[in-house]
């Protein structure tokens, strides 16, 4: 199948890759990939994929690359022809990226870095809260629900995730550091990598990812 074009949203657990790939998928009709969300679906729904993750979820590690190759191969071929894909969470790995490289060819790829402090990482990761019904993101330090439920569909459950726990939060820094910061290497003598700067408020990193995405699209189109 054909892709439209392709962000790839770099950056520490909590630098906001969920939240920002959230806001640009609905300004922009894209579609948002997110393997932190199909590894919980799967574990939800309790398929051996999600068997096999959960502990290793639990525990902050990285699921195996195998696993979560055939999760996102199956995503993407699953997708609709032609329609733009924003990646978070994906890759994590330089084998995941090789991966993607293989499979998106010559498409227009973008990838942005969300940069952000690891105290700030902390702060946010022990402060968010998911809607269980919609998978709305809220934090109880700066954004949270206007009342006890959802804002979005009014789900009473807000949970905090398995991994939120401080302690996790640290190993996944660690993992982190050892297994994706190589990433930014990977991708940065590319033409189409951008940083931004996701210690500003949620608005303005995503005024700024707007700007860097914007300029994709004139590319494309040749305006
Ligand atoms: P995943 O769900 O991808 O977790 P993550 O990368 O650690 O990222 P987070 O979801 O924690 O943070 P985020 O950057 O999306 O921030 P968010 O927008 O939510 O993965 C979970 C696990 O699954 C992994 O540990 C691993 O085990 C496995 N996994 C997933 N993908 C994998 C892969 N490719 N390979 C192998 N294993 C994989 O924001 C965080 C909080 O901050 C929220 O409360 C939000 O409201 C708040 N916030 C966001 N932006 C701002 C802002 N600008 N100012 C103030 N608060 C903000």
């Amino acid at each position: 199948m054909s892709y439209g074009s392709v962000v790839i949203l770099l950056g520490a657990p909590g630098a906001g890759k969920g939240t920002q790939a959230s806001l640009l998928a609905k300004a922009c009709g894209c579609d948002h990939v997110s393997t932190g969300d199909l590894l919980r679906e799967a574990v939800r729904n309790q398929t051996s994929l999600g068997m096999r993750s959960k502990a290793i979820m639990d525990a902050g590690q990285l699921v195996p690359d195998e696993l979560v190759l055939e999760l996102v191969a199956d995503k993407l071929r699953s997708g609709k022809e032609n329609t733009g894909i924003i990646l978070d969470g994906f890759p994590r790995t330089t084998a995941q990226a090789e991966f993607l490289d293989k499979v998106l060819g010559t498409v227009a790829t973008m990838t942005i870095q969300i940069a952000i402090d690891e105290s700030e990482v902390v702060r946010r990761l022990s402060g968010r809260r998911t809607c269980g019904d919609c998978g709305e993101i809220y934090n109880v330090h700066s954004s949270p629900p206007s009342g006890a439920n959802c804002n979005v569909c009014g789900g009473k459950d807000l949970i905090q995730r398995p991994d939120d726990r401080e302690e996790v939060i640290r190993r996944r820094l660690e993992v982190y550091e050892e297994q994706t910061a190589p990433l930014v290497e990977y991708y940065s003598s590319r033409p189409g990598f951008h940083e931004v700067d996701g210690s500003a408020d949620v608005d303005e990193v995503a005024r700024a990812v707007r700007e860097i995405v914007g300029s994709l699209e004139k590319q494309e189109t040749g305006s």
